[in-house]
């Protein structure tokens, strides 16, 4: 049965309109969305009811409940697979609005056109992309399962999960703390269901180096991680900054991406550099892939800075997506060029 969740939210909301994540009342088939009473402009946090401290337990901590920290936390982080994923490679950058979205999303594509089944994970708690850049962000109400393990969302054959899904809209804020961040970033990690099993995980990675890139890296097997970067030095100084957190960790750097590396003139064919880097003259090489060289990392490629790449995102159409469907190959290649080799490095097959 198809249970709309306002009923369940008009019960809740008074106790808190943030309501679980995970709530155990909900069953298979249960749809829901957080929803915020009217007077909230996004999810604020109330008291709970004490009267219903057990019966909501698995949800996202409450004002007045402040959440445990999850047991592995509290000694030796333990790393383990993801849950029915064979490989989980994270998309990265500490520098903000590089295109770590954009690119994780279209490879993630480019993997599921290559018959790999594919999920992508949003991990940008504050800032989610994945339901704008999929076309979901306004029929998203995940279900649960039995289990009460969140079910991803399909779009272009690709399965995704995001906290976008679990925001009464768009606009809404997420205005939390340390903690509050951490328990949603839990269950993202270890309560959705894969099922029945990908071959590949896509991690869109939030900017920065802080609590959530720390918390993945310590309890995730990652394969490796991607880095991306636009060619100017600014960014690539943070682009740095990433390798050596995950190197830290001891998590393989599968290799860097130059995004907006060069904009072709849709008219005169021109090909210039928007981005300028202090690179440019040696060897020829761009920016990332000098950086890369120095850095002992692998180069990945690169992807023009194209207006119709910006276009495709925001109608929810990502350019792979978009190019298969009025048959073109101008931007797609440069995706497809990266995810073969990132397959090839994380062992998977490339049909
Ligand atoms: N190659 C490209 N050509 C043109 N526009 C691009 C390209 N790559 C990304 N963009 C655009 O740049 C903007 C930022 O991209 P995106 O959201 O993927 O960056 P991000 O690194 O994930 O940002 P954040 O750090 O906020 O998560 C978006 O509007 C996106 O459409
Ligand atoms: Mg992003």
């Amino acid at each position: 049965m198809r249970k709309c969740f306002s009923t369940c939210a008009r019960q809740l909301s008074h106790e808190n309109p943030l309501v679980s994540l995970v709530s155990s009342h909900f069953h298979s088939n249960t749809h829901y969305r957080l929803v915020a009473p009217k007077h909230h402009p996004g999810p604020v946090l109330n008291p709970p009811n004490p009267r219903n401290a057990n019966k909501y337990s698995k949800g996202l901590p409450r004002k007045g409940a402040p959440p445990t920290l999850p047991r592995m936390q509290r000694g030796l982080p333990q790393k383990r697979k993801l849950r029915n994923v064979a490989h989980t490679i994270a998309v990265s950058s500490a520098k903000g609005g590089v295109g770590k979205s954009t690119l994780a999303v279209n490879l993630a594509l480019s993997f599921s056109r290559h018959g790999l089944r594919t999920g992508i994970l949003d991990t940008d708690i504050f800032g989610p992309s994945v339901p704008t850049l999929l076309g979901l962000s306004d029929v998203s109400e995940p279900k649960l399962t039995g289990q009460n393990m969140l079910v991803p969302l399909t779009s272009y054959g690709l399965r995704s999960m995001s906290m976008g899904y679990l925001l009464p809209n768009e606009a809404a804020p997420v205005a939390w703390r340390g903690l509050m961040v951490m328990k949603a970033l839990q269950q993202l990690l270890h309560e959705v269901d894969w099922s029945p099993g990908l071959d590949v995980l896509v991690l869109d990675m939030p900017p920065g180096t802080g609590d959530v890139q720390l918390t993945i890296g310590q309890q995730v097997e990652l394969d490796g991680a991607v880095i991306v970067s636009t060619p100017q030095d600014i960014a690539l100084k943070d682009a740095v900054k990433g390798v050596g957190m995950f190197r830290k960790m001891n998590i393989d750097v599968l290799g860097m991406v130059q995004n907006m590396s060069v904009f072709v003139c849709p008219n005169c064919q021109t090909e210039t550099k928007i981005f300028a880097h202090s690179h440019d003259d040696v060897g020829g090489l761009g920016g990332a892939e000098a950086k890369a060289t120095d850095l002992g990392v692998d180069f990945l490629g690169d992807v023009p800075l194209d207006p119709n790449i910006c276009a495709d995102a925001d109608r929810g159409m990502p350019t792979v997506v978009a190019e298969e469907a009025s048959g073109k190959n101008v931007n797609s290649q440069y995706y497809e060029r990266i995810a073969e080799k990132v397959a090839q490095k994380i062992g998977l097959g490339w049909a």
